[in-house]
């Protein structure tokens, strides 16, 4: 086990330190900048089921279901296709209303997730057409689905999803810029800027890691005796804030909520006092002005403000406690940066409190059953 550990003392740090790769390896044969193309066979083969297709269901559950999410904002903002994000366990006892102009994506790092694939079932029942995105090849989800793409991810010891995640995000990303083009909802030039500026995403993963890593072990030393924490962040960065918030929860049982930042006002906010640290995702992107004003509230409050922003961003700097910076990227590529110091920090602060990381009580890597 040690000689798998590769040096490391944990698999999830491990893991996280390989999403560089894990990333880069999703992306292999399929991003060709040079000739101006994603290729990705799954889609492809059944364009005209996605070009038409009435809305695109996604199912899920824990890690994957954030991925989701983010996938949601990123077909709907780019491709413009209605996306609904479904937890499988609620989907497949509701009664769900799915035609065949629907296209049901199951996300699944084991594609053994009992509920996944019952869900799955039920919407092929349906006459759904049903896509996989699987990290294990093979696996009964991806068997059982009409077509897929895999996430090439290699094995995820960690029960904690890192690097199955962020390979989820980039393979959500290409589908999503890949419809777009053939749906003709972006121009060319944005296009094949998505394209240049996605394939130099695993190098900017790797500086993240690099620049980030000894600071968030000093700020996990600050909190590590805090029994709450709160997560914010808006548009593509609410997802990241609920997956940062289960990482936490996770390993180090500590209590933590994900919220996206505007609905603070409805209720977080009253926990708010100086024992309280929020994590807030803050890039300079869309909503800019808006998540400065949520980070004012919470000062005000006396909260503890940990951001995540944009290099060279003097203004959120100021008026936090602690500010980890990540590169400048178009939104839809934040979450993939802004995920990662977010793992580190959930990762050092439970090696702090003596959590066994890589297998946290109650929890299981693959949830086969109900
Ligand atoms: C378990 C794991 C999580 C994972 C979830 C969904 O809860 O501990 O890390 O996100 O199952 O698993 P899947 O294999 O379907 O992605």
């Amino acid at each position: 086990e040690e000689i798998e550990k590769g040096g490391y003392d944990h698999f999830m740090l491990k893991e996280i330190h390989e999403q560089p790769k894990s990333i880069m390896d999703t992306m292999r044969g399929r991003l060709l900048v040079e000739k101006g193309i994603i290729q990705m066979a799954g889609i492809w083969d059944y364009q005209e089921k996605f070009l038409n297709a009435k809305r695109i269901i996604i199912i899920s559950c824990g890690t994957s279901w954030h991925a989701g999410l983010i996938g949601e904002y990123l077909i709907e903002d780019l491709a413009r296709i209605p996306v609904e994000v479904e937890y499988a366990s609620e989907f497949r006892y509701r009664n769900p209303i799915i035609t065949d102009e629907d296209i049901v994506i199951a996300i699944s790092q084991s594609g053994e997730t009992a509920d996944t694939l019952a869900a799955l079932k039920l919407a092929k029942e349906k006459g759904a057409f049903i896509y996989g995105i699987c990290n294990v090849v093979d696996s009964s989800i991806a068997r059982l689905t009409d077509a897929g793409s895999y996430t090439h991810a290699g094995p995820e010891i960690g029960v904690a999803s890192t690097k199955a995640f962020t390979a989820q995000l980039a393979v959500l990303t290409m589908i999503a810029i890949k419809l777009a083009k053939h749906k003709g909802t972006i121009s060319k030039e944005k296009f094949n800027s998505l394209l240049t500026e996605l394939e130099s995403i695993p190098v900017k993963v790797e500086q993240v890691i690099k620049d980030t890593e000894e600071q968030v072990k000093k700020i996990a030393e600050l909190y590590v005796n805090v029994n709450n924490f709160l997560y914010l962040g808006r548009g593509y960065n609410y997802p990241v804030a609920l997956e940062g918030a289960l990482k936490l929860k996770e390993i180090s049982y500590i209590h933590a909520e994900g919220y996206p930042a505007a609905e603070m006002k409805h209720g977080p906010i009253a926990l708010i006092d100086e024992n309280m640290p929020v994590v807030v995702i803050a890039p300079k992107t869309t909503h800019y002005d808006k998540i400065v004003s949520n980070i004012q509230e919470i000062n005000s409050r006396k909260g503890k403000v940990i951001a995540i922003v944009t290099q060279e961003d003097s203004q959120v700097k100021n008026i936090v406690s602690q500010a980890i910076e990540i590169p400048a990227v178009s939104e839809y590529f934040v979450p993939i940066l802004a995920s990662v110091p977010l793992q580190l920090l959930a990762y050092d602060i439970a090696v702090m409190r003596g959590v066994n990381v890589d297998q946290p009580r109650n929890l299981a890597k693959s949830v086969t059953v109900e």
